[in-house]
């Protein structure tokens, strides 16, 4: 279904063909001065260099030509606009289409075409951290959105299951518990099925050994050995490795489904290790690695490069693969196991010029092709009060279940006089809690940093989470006052067109503005605009519900069109919310 601003189009477009103007020139967009018109066409301004005329008279002779019966208002204004006012009855006759499309007249252009989103990034060993935070959110919306967009998206939480950590682990086990049979060369038989630590042990062994090495070499030289014997297959390290993988994984899977985050794959950097001997024998017959001080590097600079930009290194000196090495290993693995159309990452902007050559590299040595789409969408940091990276009061990073929770403290502060039950309150209060948090991120735009300021959003009114989870509550209050039964028929209610009122013009008005506001968040890979829809269409609600008194409204066609306004926009929002990964409580 078009847009409704394309159907304005394809009328005020035909006008000028009418006219004798070249049929381009018909755009039209949503007003920028919405106390004037809803709509504006400029073309005539353009069109008048082209034919040497006065603007002013080129938009007056389109005027004359536009159909009659769509518009409620036409007006030319100095020097060359047309301006538009929909008529009820064919705004109306939009959002009847919506109704009858179930994803409400969007055109997904997906075409099912494969994309993967490498979002999670969590690190086994380590509890989640603020810093995996916006990855996680953002990412999931991003899914949903190009899912609802008709892409066959794949979410993959690429755990960092490789690196320096695992081998702090190994070392600092040892020296807790030397006779442990992992340790011992000379043992042969099996290791045991149990793990010899808890998550909550893992908790304190990590930092633990992560700060201690950072005051003594020796250990850490012990913990940087230990990781490449890991690599290398050493049997006792790969059995401890999959002892923390077993608790690990399963700890993060609970933390993941508690944020409303889930991952189709949850593959991991080491799964892509076997793939990097082969890549690295193939860069070198391509001549496309040389060595550099003993390292085997790739040059991806570019003559048009404004940045700084260093060769890749794939392998260090001493034969140990580095970060860029697996990333490579993983695009390779992807484009053997789904030959993806598109690879999309969201993952901390500091970790651009990664990406960028790992793409570079990936491009240049034909593990992907051209047509394939590989988009870095770098996530700027959640700040705390003082603008700076969120941390702990000693410094530390910040447990995001430490965040969660006062979040939902302050939310259940909130909601302390609401006569809500208790045994209810809990889980609205998590799931308000949540939105608060997850719209706070994603009302910014993915790129900027933003400070992470509790009280406003947790605030039930402005932009924000609870603010708009009310408003949907609100509407489900009343249909359920209004005893609106399921098989309400919204269509038929739409056949009154008389009498609407202001307030609720412009409220069908961003209803209609569904289709487009999803394309531009889709087509931008932008969450934040979904939000900015959202909350447009949740003030104009109030507004609406402020100004009109449906319970009490005689008439009954009157009556029943507000009803089907009031589904329609529960509807549309909800939609959006899903694709926020916001969960949408029956009260609150
Ligand atoms: N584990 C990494 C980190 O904590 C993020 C991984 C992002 N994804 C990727 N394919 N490199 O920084």
């Amino acid at each position: 279904m078009l847009t409704l601003v394309q159907s304005i189009s394809e009328i005020i477009k035909k006008a000028f063909t009418d006219a004798g103007y070249d049929e381009k020139f018909g755009v039209v967009t949503v007003s920028n001065r919405p106390d004037l018109c809803e709509f504006q066409c400029n073309g005539a301004l353009m069109a008048a260099k082209q034919y040497h005329k006065a603007p002013i008279a080129i938009a007056g002779e389109v005027a004359e030509k536009i159909e009659n019966g769509f518009f409620e208002k036409i007006d030319v204004a100095a020097p060359g606009f047309i301006n538009l006012k929909i008529g009820a009855e064919a705004l109306l006759g939009h959002v009847k289409g919506m109704f009858e499309d179930e994803k409400f007249g969007f055109e997904a252009q997906g075409n099912n075409r494969k994309v993967i989103i490498d979002y999670g990034g969590a690190n086994v060993a380590k509890p989640l951290h603020v810093g995996h935070l916006r990855p996680a959110i953002i990412g999931e919306s991003v899914k949903r959105i190009l899912t609802f967009d008709g892409y066959d998206a794949i979410g993959d939480v690429h755990l960092g299951d490789w690196g320096l950590q695992i081998g702090l682990i190994i070392t600092e086990l040892k020296r807790r518990q030397p006779d442990l049979p992992y340790y011992d060369d000379s043992f042969s038989g099996e290791y045991p099925k149990e793990a010899p630590f808890t998550i909550s042990d893992l908790e304190e062994i990590y930092p633990y050994a992560s700060k201690y090495s950072k005051t003594d070499d020796a250990y850490r030289e012990e913990a940087k050995h230990a990781t490449k014997m890991l690599q290398d297959g050493h049997r006792g390290y790969r059995a401890i490795w999959q002892h923390i993988l077993d608790v690990s994984i399963n700890d993060l899977k609970k933390n993941y489904d508690n944020l409303n985050v889930h991952f189709e794959l949850w593959k991991k950097e080491s799964d892509a290790n076997v793939y990097i001997p082969e890549i690295i024998d193939d860069f070198k017959a391509k001549g496309l690695a040389r060595i550099d001080e003993g390292a085997l590097v790739v040059d991806v600079k570019e003559d048009t490069d404004q940045k700084e930009m260093p060769p890749c290194i794939l392998q260090k000196s001493d034969g140990a693969f580095l970060y860029a090495s697996t990333d490579v290993a993983t695009i390779y693995e992807r484009k053997k196991l789904f030959d993806p159309y598109w690879i999309i990452y969201v993952v901390d902007k500091r970790q651009e010029l990664h990406f960028d050559q790992v793409f570079r590299t990936c491009k240049k040595g034909g593990i992907v092709d051209d047509s394939t789409k590989l988009t870095f969408l770098g996530n700027g940091t959640m700040n705390g009060p003082d603008g700076k990276p969120f941390k702990t009061r000693d410094g530390d990073v910040l447990r995001l279940e430490y965040l969660i929770n006062s979040i939902v403290d302050k939310v259940s502060e909130r909601m302390a006089d609401s006569d809500i039950p208790e045994s209810e309150k809990r889980s609205i209060c998590d799931m308000v809690g949540l939105a608060a948090i997850k719209y706070g991120d994603l009302s910014n735009q993915a790129t900027k940093d933003y400070v992470f300021d509790i009280d406003r959003f947790t605030s039930f009114d402005g932009n924000t989470g609870p603010y708009i989870l009310y408003t949907l509550v609100r509407i489900k209050s009343l249909l359920s006052k209004l005893s609106v039964k399921d098989d309400f028929d919204s269509v038929s209610a739409l056949k009154c067109s008389e009498n609407i009122t202001d307030s609720e013009k412009k409220l069908w008005l961003a209803v209609a503005g569904f289709h487009e506001a999803i394309r531009k968040a889709a087509d931008e890979i932008a969450p934040h605009k979904i939000c900015t829809y959202i909350y447009e269409i949740s003030d104009l609600f109030n507004s609406f519900y402020h100004d009109n008194r449906i319970v009490t409204q005689e008439n009954v066609d009157i009556k029943n069109r507000w009803i089907a306004l009031l589904k329609i926009v529960l509807e549309v929002v909800e939609k959006c919310v899903d694709m926020l990964g916001i969960k949408v409580p029956d009260r609150m």
